[in-house]
């Protein structure tokens, strides 16, 4: 690929996508693993499980063009640990004729990145996880999983449980409209729901179902991630890792964007929601989002229901917004008197020796 040939900003500030956010989370990723001049890590793999043909019918690039634009960028960055660890980027889809085509569009416009193995190939889900178990379970290499279904059902729940226990290992994958079915017709759903086709109902109650599939002995952050569509639709992904930076960097990077956070949405005059219902909320982006998120935390520090910063940010992950989302209901909380705590945002690099809250 030239230098120049790519997009340096995965999202130009119109309607945010699905590609914009894999792209995102890639380009949040990759420094983590890269930018230190001690590398965590001597291989990195990035899985592209439904890789598609590389553009849409408007030709608008696929995720595997993006993911190579992004590794392409921080080749052009000079990241320090660049040359001194393995990348292998694996492309694929269980049909062949669009596989061919990847392959053939990455040769003719020469967007293979220098020093970065590619594995592209036309094989199913399923078989790629157990031909990769090997990989995918070594804790000695970092992985990242884009499992971009569409119409498939592809995260089963013995799938989820597979991912979770992946180690070192974040993914991110698509709720699809089948997913979203299957949700939408659960009987308990149904109950509870006055408006089954009411996506961001459907979307949080499946975010609560993959969490409650993760054992409770088990250190894993999951986060949510809502979008609207041109057409109206809402869509969601749901991101996952065992390691809080993880999902933390993704969150970040996404929230820097202001049109994200001003987004005007959809669920900015709902008026439905009672309060019981709002701390598992999907990570809507909008402004009201942060005060219903604020409402939340405070709700949460008035029950006690944190020890230590650690709690803290993972309510911020669950919720979909940053930790610095925080910053200003410990700040009134402290000066209300409270609680005391040595920080004004809750930090996950410190998540093996996490800052106490007291309780006054
Ligand atoms: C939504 S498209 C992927 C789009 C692609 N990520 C992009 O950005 O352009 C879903 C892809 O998954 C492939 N697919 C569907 N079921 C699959 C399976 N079980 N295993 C592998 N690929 C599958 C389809 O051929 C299709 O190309």
């Amino acid at each position: 690929m030239k230098g120049g040939d790519f997009h340096d900003k995965p999202y130009d500030g119109g309607t945010l996508t699905k590609l914009n956010i894999f792209e995102l989370y890639v380009q949040a990723w990759i420094p983590v693993f890269l930018s230190r001049p001690e590398a965590p890590f001597q291989e990195l793999h990035i899985f592209d499980f439904f890789a598609g043909p590389g553009q849409d019918t408007h030709k608008v690039p696929g995720s595997p063009v993006r993911i190579l634009q992004q590794l392409q960028r921080s080749l052009n960055q000079g990241l320090v640990s660049w040359g001194k660890v393995r990348k292998i980027v694996h492309f694929f889809d269980f049909n062949k004729e669009k596989i061919n085509h990847l392959r053939t569009k990455i040769t003719k416009e020469r967007l293979s990145v220098d020093d970065v193995e590619l594995d592209i190939r036309d094989i199913d889900f399923e078989s790629a996880l157990k031909e990769y178990d090997h990989v995918l379970s070594n804790s000695r290499t970092a992985k990242m999983l884009i499992i971009d279904q569409c119409g498939v059902d592809a995260v089963s729940d013995d799938i989820f449980k597979k991912l979770i226990c992946y180690p070192r290992t974040d993914f991110i994958f698509f709720l699809s409209s089948n997913t979203l079915h299957r949700f939408r017709e659960h009987p308990a759903i149904k109950q509870k729901i006055p408006m089954p086709d009411d996506s961001y109902h459907i979307h949080r109650a499946a975010f609560q179902y993959y969490k409650n599939l993760i054992p409770s002995d088990m250190e894993v952050y999951l986060g949510p991630f809502s979008i609207k569509k041109d057409t109206g639709n809402i869509y969601g992904l749901i991101f996952g890792s065992r390691h809080p930076l993880g999902i933390h960097k993704f969150l970040e990077v996404a929230w820097k964007n202001d049109q994200i956070a001003g987004e005007a949405n959809f669920d900015v005059d709902r008026e439905n929601i009672k309060e019981d219902e709002l701390l598992l909320d999907l990570g809507v982006m909008v402004p009201k989002k942060i005060s219903v998120f604020e409402e939340a935390l405070k709700e949460a520090f008035k029950q006690k229901l944190f020890s230590h910063e650690m709690d803290v940010a993972k309510f911020c992950i669950e919720s979909g917004v940053t930790c610095k989302h925080a910053e200003n209901v410990i700040k009134d909380l402290k000066k209300e008197g409270v609680f005391q705590c040595n920080f004004r945002v809750p930090n996950v690099r410190n998540h093996k020796n996490p800052r106490p809250i007291k309780y006054i």
